[in-house]
């Protein structure tokens, strides 16, 4: 890629990530631009944040939408391109036995908050990535298929405080301290359309010693994903990151595919 990517972050809260990457854009670490901060919540301090650097910002609550439908499900207005079934064979977010009305309650209430999201983020076209950072609400395929048009390149990034596969949810670092873990970490992936999973693009880890409180790995974390996100775009603003399928033949026979990312090395 040549020039300067279009990056877009969605975020919930205190935007340390979204700092850390505006910095980085800022002072050339990243050759990009962020074009658009959007929040699920109003007055959190990332929107301050954006706002600081000049960076247009808008909110998206889902909140609204749940009420709507928990007032009157029968005439909740759906996107007109929105395929229930289809999403929800698509789905890794609910077991297959899970309660059929809580399953529809759920995809149709996030396709409509979704659908405002996609509409404003369209407003800002084109954007080459879009950055999850501290974004607690799962996207579902409704969005992902709608952004990443090239499946074979995805394009939504998402960083998760643990060392995934392990603690996935809302509570990655807390998960880890609490399961007395000697080192933590944090993880830059590419969304799929399960939760924190997606192939892995990049991790970092830090010791956690015996005197460590979770705060202390609060810390710890955070300053590691300061460090990962910004080099983990860089990589893509620089077209080094490929996403490939991989087919594996164990010595029993047994055949495995997996997706993973490739990070050429600068020449
Ligand atoms: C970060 O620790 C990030 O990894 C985590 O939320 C925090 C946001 O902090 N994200 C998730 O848990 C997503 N599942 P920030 O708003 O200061 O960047």
């Amino acid at each position: 890629m040549g020039g300067n990517i279009r990056i877009g972050a969605l975020i919930s809260g205190g935007g340390t990530n979204l700092q850390a990457i505006i910095d980085a854009c800022e002072d050339g670490r990243i050759n990009g631009d962020m074009v658009f901060v959007g929040s699920d919540h109003p007055n959190v301090k990332g929107l301050e944040r954006a706002n600081k650097h000049h960076i247009p910002s808008f909110v998206v609550e889902y909140g609204p939408f749940v009420q709507s439908y928990r007032n009157n499900p029968d005439q909740f207005p759906l996107p007109d391109d929105f395929a229930y079934s289809e999403i929800v064979a698509n789905q890794h977010l609910f077991h297959s036995d899970a309660i059929e009305e809580r399953v529809r309650a759920f995809f149709y209430t996030r396709a409509a908050a979704e659908k405002k999201l996609l509409s404003k983020i369209n407003s800002f076209a084109p954007v080459n990535l879009l950055v999850l950072a501290g974004f607690m609400r799962n996207l579902t395929p409704y969005f992902i298929d709608r952004f990443n048009t090239d499946p074979n390149n995805p394009r939504i990034m998402n960083i998760h405080p643990a060392i995934l596969p392990s603690f996935p949810g809302v509570d990655g670092y807390g998960d880890t301290f609490r399961y007395g873990c000697k080192a933590g970490g944090c993880t830059v992936h590419f969304i799929d359309y399960g939760e924190d999973s997606g192939p892995i693009i990049g991790q970092r880890t830090f010791p956690i010693l015996e005197t460590d409180t979770l705060e202390d790995v609060k810390r710890k974390g955070l300053e590691q994903e300061w460090l990962l996100y910004p080099e983990c775009i860089q990589n893509f603003a620089k077209g080094l990151i490929k996403t490939v399928k991989t087919t594996h033949r164990l010595a029993n026979g047994e055949v495995y595919q997996r997706t993973v990312v490739k990070t050429a090395q600068e020449r």
